[in-house]
């Protein structure tokens, strides 16, 4: 028997999002329905909303989310019914030419569920990033759920599935951040945020974060930057160079998602320093670089996916560090909201008051 569920769609490009019965049918073979207690709202879903991602309306939005396992399908045995889950969109499949080099984190064919949800006159939904869980319910594949310790909140820990692990793994894994390194994080919202802290827990002797909002970068401290730079008051290059004994930083992490700022990032690193891009760019965005910087600084340019994460591996144990008070999740959640909440959720984040709003169902 299909569910039927309340959930958050955008039916077409531009309009207010509007909540809707979604119906969500029983698991089929490498399924598994999860019963969603918490979903962040991200910078994606408002895209997917603006029509940015793909023109496949109606979509079933929200995709940064923790639950509980109600049903799995058949052949199922990674997660059982009750197990506490976090959501990701990278269920990695184990056969493609990355998996079988061992780099399964850049995995080319990852799995969402085979079935569709629709709406209650059979339109089919696409949910965002194959999950979908501004809903009472969502269908996924098996591997997109991840077990972890029940006892973590779950309106901070479903911030894993997306964003703050984004930025957590820009600096730990794409950035490679290691002990002693100074780091520069440039664009301090929720990623920007989380690549502190992920520079933090690398080791990281000296963070500095570069930001044109005063509140940000206060946040950005209490993440456990050593620094803030405002780039509306100064130049964050020269600023970051000062800081850094005149060299600049071992590790760029642009944040912003913005041509310019990925220059300056790119011009705030030491000899041999590494840039990682984690802001999404827009198609019409250029970046005019001499190739003669490119190649006499040397280093690497990378950009990062989702962190470089594998959730199989990385959620559990940051959520272990979460639980003995190591790394704050907890930090990243501004306010926690009704799934009515989102459409002024998306409009608190435009203006750039909130490093997540969680949408929160049930109890
Ligand atoms: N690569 C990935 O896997 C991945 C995953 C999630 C999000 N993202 C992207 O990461 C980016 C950041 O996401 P977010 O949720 O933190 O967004 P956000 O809007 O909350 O944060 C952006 C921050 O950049 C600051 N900023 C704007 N212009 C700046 C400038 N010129 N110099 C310095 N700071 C500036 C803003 O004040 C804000 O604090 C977005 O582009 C988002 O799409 C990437
Ligand atoms: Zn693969
Ligand atoms: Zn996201």
């Amino acid at each position: 028997m299909a569910h039927e569920v309340r959930g958050i769609v955008a039916r077409s490009k531009g309009q207010p999002v509007t909540l809707e019965t979604v119906l969500v049918p029983d698991p089929g073979p490498g399924e598994a329905v999860v019963r969603v207690q918490a979903c962040g709202v991200c910078h994606t879903d408002l895209h997917y909303r603006e029509g940015g991602i793909n023109d496949d309306f109606p979509f079933l939005l929200g995709h940064e989310a923790a639950g509980v396992v109600e049903s799995i399908g058949p052949d199922v045995t990674s997660v059982s019914p009750g197990d506490f889950v976090i959501l990701n969109w990278r269920a990695v499949c184990g056969e493609c030419r990355s998996c079988r080099r061992g780099r399964p984190w850049y995995c080319f064919s990852t799995h969402n569920a085979t079935q569709k949800m629709t709406l209650a006159d059979g339109t089919a939904l696409s949910p965002a990033l194959g999950i979908g869980a501004f809903a009472e319910m969502t269908l996924v594949a098996a591997g997109q759920c991840t077990k972890v310790d029940a006892r973590a909140r779950p309106e901070a820990a479903g911030l894993l599935g997306c964003g703050v692990m984004a930025g957590l793994g820009a600096a730990m894994f794409t950035g490679e951040v290691g002990l002693g390194d100074s780091v520069a994080v440039f664009g301090c919202g929720g990623v920007g945020c989380a690549a502190v802290a992920g520079s933090v827990l690398a080791g990281a002797s000296q963070v500095i974060a570069v930001d044109l909002d005063p509140m940000k970068l206060e946040l950005a401290l209490r993440f456990g930057a050593t620094h803030g730079v405002n780039a509306s008051e100064v130049d964050p290059v020269e600023k970051v160079r000062e800081l850094t004994g005149g060299n600049g930083a071992d590790v760029c992490i642009e944040a912003v998602g913005h041509p310019k700022v990925m220059e300056q990032a790119f011009f705030a690193r030491d000899l041999a320093g590494t840039l990682v891009q984690v802001g999404v760019p827009t198609p019409d965005m250029r970046i005019d670089l001499p190739m003669i910087e490119f190649f006499g600084r040397g280093g690497r340019l990378k950009p990062s996916w989702y962190g470089d994460c594998l959730p199989s591996r990385d959620f559990p144990m940051l959520i272990d560090l979460y639980l003995q008070g190591r790394l704050d999740l907890d930090g990243f959640v501004s306010e926690t909201i009704p799934l009515e909440g989102v459409e002024d959720a998306f409009h608190r984040m435009e203006r750039g008051e909130v490093l997540r709003s969680v949408v929160v169902i049930g109890s």
